[in-house]
């Protein structure tokens, strides 16, 4: 078992990895964190492991209510987080209540945002079980849904209580779902581990590598505590997303956004647009001449290595259209549409860019 601390003063937690589902009641039972809990999850995880934690629980004498959500981000709605609050009235959700996420990111928004919001908030523990949701999703607070039109419109900061990370649920995760997160994991090696990149390197090798070979048990615990350490220690800084520290994590992101936007979210995987969106923050960086040329292959070498998209396809994807998207995008200030560029491997600025012809300049063009 590994633990890491995120220091937030009263609101501080442990994200504690290399552990398994099953032991997951007695800690719960040991740091005094609730004697009942409302495990929140979705279909497909419920039948792999819904009865694990729910043993688990009972065995160290707390009381459980389950509710099982369809499986999607189509549910990641307002209307589910209503349907969490009728079913938490129903059992006899109370203050004294501890809600659990068991899930991907998808199921940690909706529970962290129903437990932010259900009488005026519940503790809650993340226990994620995709790698995204691993090295992201359930570290930092953010919970949120999404609206008819945009996603992550209404939510709340709610740090969770304890996030329980069991990496050999991951063997279950189809491997398009792994590389989704291997997205995000090469995003902390670009804003701020160097050395993390380069382990990367070596994993995947040029010549194409299988991804559940590449990832051996061993190397995943420690992407995990290596992301986790990163945007622990991020968010201790910058909880609230105030200080301009927190935003380097939108590495990828603004241009993510725009792309998931323009294809409806039918065409690409969260983790895939951020994928094309850190190629296209390397090239613009590139060609601002902020980032040498052989920074700029080394991180779109490893994009594609992974299995993950560098170039978009598409009509819907001209330069164009993406900085038009950007310009809608919730985290553009004054009118400026905010990019975060990478200035090396390790390293990141956020830039403004007040106009979109600068943007569709720097946009156009393929590969470098
Ligand atoms: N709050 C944050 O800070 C934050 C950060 C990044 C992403 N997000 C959100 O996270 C969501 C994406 O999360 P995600 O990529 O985990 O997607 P997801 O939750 O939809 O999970 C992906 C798929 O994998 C399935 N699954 C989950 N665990 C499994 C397992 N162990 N074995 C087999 N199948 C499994 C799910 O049922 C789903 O079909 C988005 O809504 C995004 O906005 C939030
Ligand atoms: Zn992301």
């Amino acid at each position: 078992m590994k633990k890491l601390v995120v220091s937030l003063k009263e609101r501080s937690y442990f994200i504690v990895m290399d552990t398994s589902l099953g032991e997951l009641g007695k800690y719960i039972a040991a740091a005094g964190l609730g004697k009942r809990v409302f495990i929140v999850t979705n279909a497909v995880v419920a039948k792999k492991y819904l009865s694990v934690v729910t043993a688990g629980c009972r065995r160290n004498a707390i009381a459980v209510s389950t509710v099982i959500l369809p499986d999607g981000e189509k549910y990641k709605t307002l209307a589910t987080v209503e349907k969490l609050y009728a079913a938490a009235l129903k059992a006899g959700v109370d203050r004294s209540t501890c809600v659990v996420a068991l899930g991907g990111g998808v199921v940690g928004d909706v529970a962290g945002f129903f437990a932010a919001t259900y009488l005026r908030g519940l503790s809650c523990i993340q226990v994620p079980t995709t790698l995204l949701a691993m090295v992201d999703s359930s570290v930092g607070g953010k919970t949120g849904v999404d609206l008819p039109d945009g996603k992550n419109l209404v939510g709340s900061f709610h740090q969770p209580k304890l996030v329980w990370i069991d990496p050999a649920t991951l063997v279950t995760l189809p491997a398009r779902q792994l590389r989704n997160g291997m997205a995000e994991v090469i995003k902390y090696g670009v804003i701020r581990d160097t050395a993390l990149f380069g382990r990367l390197e070596k994993m995947f090798p040029a010549g194409g590598m299988d991804i559940s070979a590449a990832l051996t048990s061993a190397r995943l615990s420690r992407i995990i505590f290596d992301c986790c350490s990163i945007k622990a220690r991020i968010v201790e800084k910058d909880e609230f997303e105030t200080k301009g520290l927190r935003e380097i994590l939108n590495f990828g992101h603004t241009f993510g956004h725009a792309i998931e936007t323009a294809t409806q979210y039918r065409s690409y995987l969260h983790g895939e647009a951020v994928a094309l969106g850190m190629a296209m923050a390397a090239r613009c960086a590139m060609k601002m001449g902020i980032l040498a040329p052989a920074a700029a292959r080394r991180i779109q070498q490893l994009i594609e290595r992974v299995g993950l998209p560098i170039v978009p396809v598409g009509r819907m994807l001209s330069p164009l259209i993406i900085a038009g998207l950007m310009r809608r995008d919730k985290k553009v200030k004054e009118g400026s549409v905010r990019l975060i560029l990478p200035t090396g491997i390790g390293s990141v600025k956020a830039i403004s860019f007040k106009s979109d012809t600068e943007i569709i300049n720097l946009c156009s063009g393929g590969e470098a």
